[in-house]
């Protein structure tokens, strides 16, 4: 089986997930290769929480990357786990290229680019004027 997707298994686990117990596990690629990992991280206060695919990305920003080529996002769904609206909508801020790799439980993969999933983005060029 795919490096990769023993990985993702292995990482969903150690998901903070007490109130949903949906476990999920990000795996962000790097221009370089390098591999930033994140899992979700819930709160009592449940909207604090944070997607398994945000903690990643900001790890990865405050480590210094700038530049990525691939997000692998798995959930305990044997279904490629697709990622949710507010981290699309972070992931083309920081990631505007990125393919997005959505993994099944037990490894099924889809590949589409971040900017199919997210058609009619506000982006910051709209903040320009
Ligand atoms: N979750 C993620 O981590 N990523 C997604 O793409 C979808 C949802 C988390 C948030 C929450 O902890 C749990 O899954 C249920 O929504």
């Amino acid at each position: 089986m795919d490096a990769i997707i023993r990985k993702l298994q292995t990482l969903k686990k150690q998901a903070l997930a007490e109130y949903s117990h949906f476990h999920v596990a990000a795996i962000l690629v790097t221009r370089e290769g390098q591999e930033i990992s994140g899992f979700n991280i819930e709160s009592s206060s449940y909207s604090l929480t944070i997607c398994a695919e945000r903690v990643a990305l900001f790890k990865a920003l405050s480590e210094g990357y700038r530049e990525f080529k691939e997000i692998y996002i798995m959930s305990d769904d044997e279904r490629p786990c697709p990622p949710c609206g507010a981290c699309r909508q972070v992931l083309l801020d920081y990631a505007p290229d990125i393919q997005v790799v959505m993994v099944g439980a037990s490894g099924e993969m889809q590949k589409v680019p971040l900017r199919d999933l997210l058609p009619y983005a506000f982006d910051k060029q709209r903040l320009i004027r």
